[in-house]
């Protein structure tokens, strides 16, 4: 009997072979499955402990699982969410956990019912400089926040499933609601799809929330540039966060626009310094599956799914706009 949790993860791909190396640290993984016979061969050699199978519910139905770790592409997420928690399991699931916003109110209410932690996997927001910069937002260090903006673009990975605003707009627009903690008034998309047909591989978004702070993403796998940047800019101070950058994560501006007494109403910018706070070097990946464990073992409020549905109806409002 061990009083780790016991952990049967689906999708052993690209992303899952991460998290499968992780649970197994924070808990015990003793189930496997993957519809893919070499990645099985694979898992079996490397976690000789797990029962390994292709069969989602033989290993949903197994004892030995308290908790489903979910992995598999987007489109899939919700009926496997469904059923390991009609199963009694405790769910983290691959942002996001659903495609539209009343599978997301169903998955919440079947959490709801059965006592069972639902954990939508938003690894940023377990990133400790997103942390930091949430610091910084909420002690008022940058003064009221006016525009967040992101850029998330690189030459791959090329997706089939999933577009460029759900397969990494996703990262950036829950880190934007976590920031800004407001409803949103207005949503615009623009993007296109050059290299599979209805999948976009470049999105423009807008976002205008009810206080008139407005957010911009800027998403491609079709760019030359490795970009993964968040830029905060309030009104008396902007930060970056730049997570291409080995020791400077978090980049602080005391730049803002003034109005000095002696110009009469006219702006004049003001630039002091620019510092750079520490960042702990702790994994995302690691805190993010730490957290899940711990929510199951201590108990929780049901926050995380909550911010899950937020970014799942931010999602569809950009979708709807996207596809006009
Ligand atoms: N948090 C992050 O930073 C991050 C990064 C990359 C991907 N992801 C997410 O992880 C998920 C998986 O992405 P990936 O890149 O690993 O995809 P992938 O295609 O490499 O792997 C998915 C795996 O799921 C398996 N699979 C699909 N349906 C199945 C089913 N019904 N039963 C059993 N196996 C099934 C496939 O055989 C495949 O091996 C996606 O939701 C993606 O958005 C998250």
């Amino acid at each position: 009997m061990t009083d780790k949790l016991r952990i049967g993860q689906v999708g052993l791909g690209y992303w899952g072979r991460n998290l499968a190396r992780v649970f197994d640290d924070v808990g015990d993984l003793t189930w496997v499955c993957d519809a893919s016979e070499p990645l099985r061969e694979e898992f079996s050699r490397r976690f000789p402990d797990a029962r390994v199978t292709g069969d989602f519910d033989e290993m949903v139905a197994a004892d030995d699982v308290d908790a489903v770790v979910i992995a598999t592409p987007v489109p899939t997420h919700y009926p496997l969410a469904r059923v390991a928690l009609e199963s009694g399991k405790h769910v983290f699931v691959e942002k996001p956990p659903a495609m539209r916003v009343p599978e997301m109110e169903e998955l919440i209410r079947l959490a709801e019912e059965h006592g069972l932690v639902l954990m939508p996997g938003h690894l940023l927001l377990y990133h400790p400089a997103v942390q930091k910069l949430k610091e910084l937002v909420d002690a008022g260090e940058l003064g009221d926040v006016l525009v967040v903006y992101g850029n998330r673009q690189n030459l791959g990975k090329i997706r089939k499933d999933e577009n460029a605003l759900w397969s990494l707009g996703v990262h950036d627009l829950s880190v934007i609601l976590y920031l800004i903690q407001e409803e949103i008034v207005e949503a615009a998309a623009h993007g296109h799809a050059f290299l599979n047909e209805g999948v976009e591989d470049v999105v423009f978004c807008y976002l205008r929330f009810g206080s008139g702070k407005i957010a911009h993403m800027h998403l491609s796998w079709l760019d030359p540039h490795k970009m993964r940047r968040l830029t905060v800019v309030g009104r008396d101070k902007m930060a970056v966060f730049d997570d291409m950058e080995l020791d400077r994560k978090i980049t602080v501006y005391d730049k803002a626009p003034e109005q000095p007494s002696d110009t009469y109403g006219e702006w004049r910018t003001r630039s002091g310094d620019i510092f750079s706070p520490k960042v702990p070097n702790d994994e995302p990946l690691k805190l993010e599956c730490q957290h899940f464990v711990r929510l199951v073992q201590e108990g929780w409020d049901g926050r995380e799914m909550h911010d899950g549905l937020e970014v799942v109806r931010a999602l569809e409002l950009l979708t709807e706009s996207l596809r006009g």
